[in-house]
């Protein structure tokens, strides 16, 4: 199994430009199901959207990943489709119950394994299914797998989330796509990603209207012709990069490919708690740290502060000054990197829902193992700010959702190389 090294407390200097996003290439892909002809560019190459990738082809689309330019080529010509999302391919990548609503609207049935649990969380998809069944799916669970009709058609209606989700809004997007008349959606997440999708959707020749947590579709025809879209920068990576910049720049570091304005609320976190950030149009330049300081925060869905940063601004708190708490609000189980953390000598207590740690604490290099993709970042970060060396195991979570990650590091002067 491979692993990653690291020696901790190289300065970093130099210009790390940001991929694709993952969680916005995902549901896209999902929505191409509903498209003929669509060339996807600024696709991140990582594993999940490889996975995303077979379950299309699995279905019965043609779709071509090149590499070499990061786009992915999809057709759909409607030959051999097979409306079944098998687990082995679910399993791996939960994503894959996104194409539940684009091809019980396109074809009036889907068969879609559940997802199950996962390791930050039990993750039940009641509100993805709540939202099928307004728009008058039928649906019933067997064997894992949630088996879906809707030999009529959906009927649009208006769809209350009882919580925000961002699977759930995607699904219900996609489904209410090709509904009847028009759908009003409450209640829905409007993370970037979500957005984007949107846009996509947009293209697709929909006509959809965002207004606060408020989506109306309306029924449109829906085109024929070939779709070209460009995927948004991933904001996540993003946030990792800034954390890596505010723990070991030598002068500063600049991060491009991005739009800073999609970040307020990080950035605004951030600098209070002294992370020096210059925004510029389309890059951002973070200068070596001072003196960090605590902080208290939670962790919400859009515009608040993501769930998926919450264990690389642990990393980041270890080093500021006086005892901070985070309390995690969206994942029951996401505090796997906290027992991880302590063996490099963070000192960082669980309460409930929140972490308390305190700070500035020095680290030490430790073998350490990776449990998720946002975890095993955080470790890697963790690393980079160690002395001596760091051994990361499982680094297939990794691959899950970085792109180049040690590449991107090392030209930056880090010291980091898998084996
Ligand atoms: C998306 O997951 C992201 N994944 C996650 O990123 C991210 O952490 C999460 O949103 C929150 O921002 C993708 O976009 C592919 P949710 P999703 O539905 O859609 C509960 C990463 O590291 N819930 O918004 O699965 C759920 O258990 C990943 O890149 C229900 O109760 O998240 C959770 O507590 C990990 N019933 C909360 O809502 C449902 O039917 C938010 O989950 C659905 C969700």
């Amino acid at each position: 199994m491979q692993k990653l090294i690291i020696k901790g407390k190289r300065e970093l200097s130099g210009k790390i430009s940001i991929s694709g996003s993952k969680n916005a290439t995902l549901p896209i892909l999902a929505a191409t199901i509903l498209a003929k002809h669509v060339s996807l560019k600024n696709i991140p190459l990582v594993k999940d959207i490889f996975t995303m990738v077979e379950l299309l082809n699995f279905i019965g689309l043609k779709a071509e990943i090149i590499k070499k330019k990061n786009i992915i080529k999809i057709k759909n010509n409607e030959k051999n489709i097979n409306t079944l999302a098998p687990y082995k391919l679910v399993k791996t990548m939960r994503a894959g119950v996104l194409v539940l609503g684009s091809l019980l609207t396109k074809y009036g049935k889907a068969k879609v394994s559940l997802p199950g649990g996962c390791a930050i969380g039990t993750r039940p998809v009641n509100l993805h299914l709540f939202a099928l069944k307004k728009l008058g799916a039928k649906i019933k669970i067997k064997d894992g797998y949630i088996i879906a009709e809707a030999k009529k058609g959906l009927k649009g209606n208006t769809i209350k989330f009882s919580s925000i989700s961002v699977g759930a809004t995607e699904n219900a997007l996609l489904a209410a796509s090709k509904a009847k008349g028009i759908t009003i959606l409450k209640n829905c997440a409007i993370e970037p990603e979500i957005i984007d999708l949107i846009l996509f959707l947009k293209k697709l020749g929909l006509t959809i209207n965002v207004k606060g947590r408020t989506i109306t579709i309306k029924q449109s025809k829906i085109k024929s012709t070939k779709i070209v879209h460009n995927v948004i920068f991933d904001r996540i990576e993003l946030g990792t990069y800034i954390i890596a910049s505010a723990l070991q720049a030598k002068k500063h570091m600049i991060i491009d490919k991005i739009n800073p304005n999609l970040i307020k609320s990080e950035i605004k976190i951030l600098r209070k708690i002294g992370v020096q950030i210059i925004k510029k149009r389309s890059s951002i330049i973070i200068k070596k740290n001072k003196k960090l300081k605590k902080i208290n925060i939670a962790t919400k869905p859009y515009p608040g502060f993501p769930t998926d940063l919450q264990a690389q601004l642990m990393v980041l708190l270890t080093q500021a000054n006086g005892i901070s708490k985070i309390r995690e609000d969206i994942f029951e189980n996401r505090f796997m990197h906290v027992p991880e953390l302590k063996r490099m000598g963070a000192d960082i207590e669980i309460k409930d829902k929140t972490a308390i740690i305190k700070g500035p604490t020095k680290l030490t290099g430790a073998e350490v193992m990776a449990t998720d993709l946002r975890a095993s970042v955080s470790l890697v970060l963790a690393g980079l700010v160690a002395e001596n060396r760091t051994i990361i195991n499982r680094i297939y979570h990794l691959e899950r959702g970085y792109e180049f990650l040690e590449r991107k590091l090392k030209r930056c002067r880090a010291e980091i190389k898998r084996i």
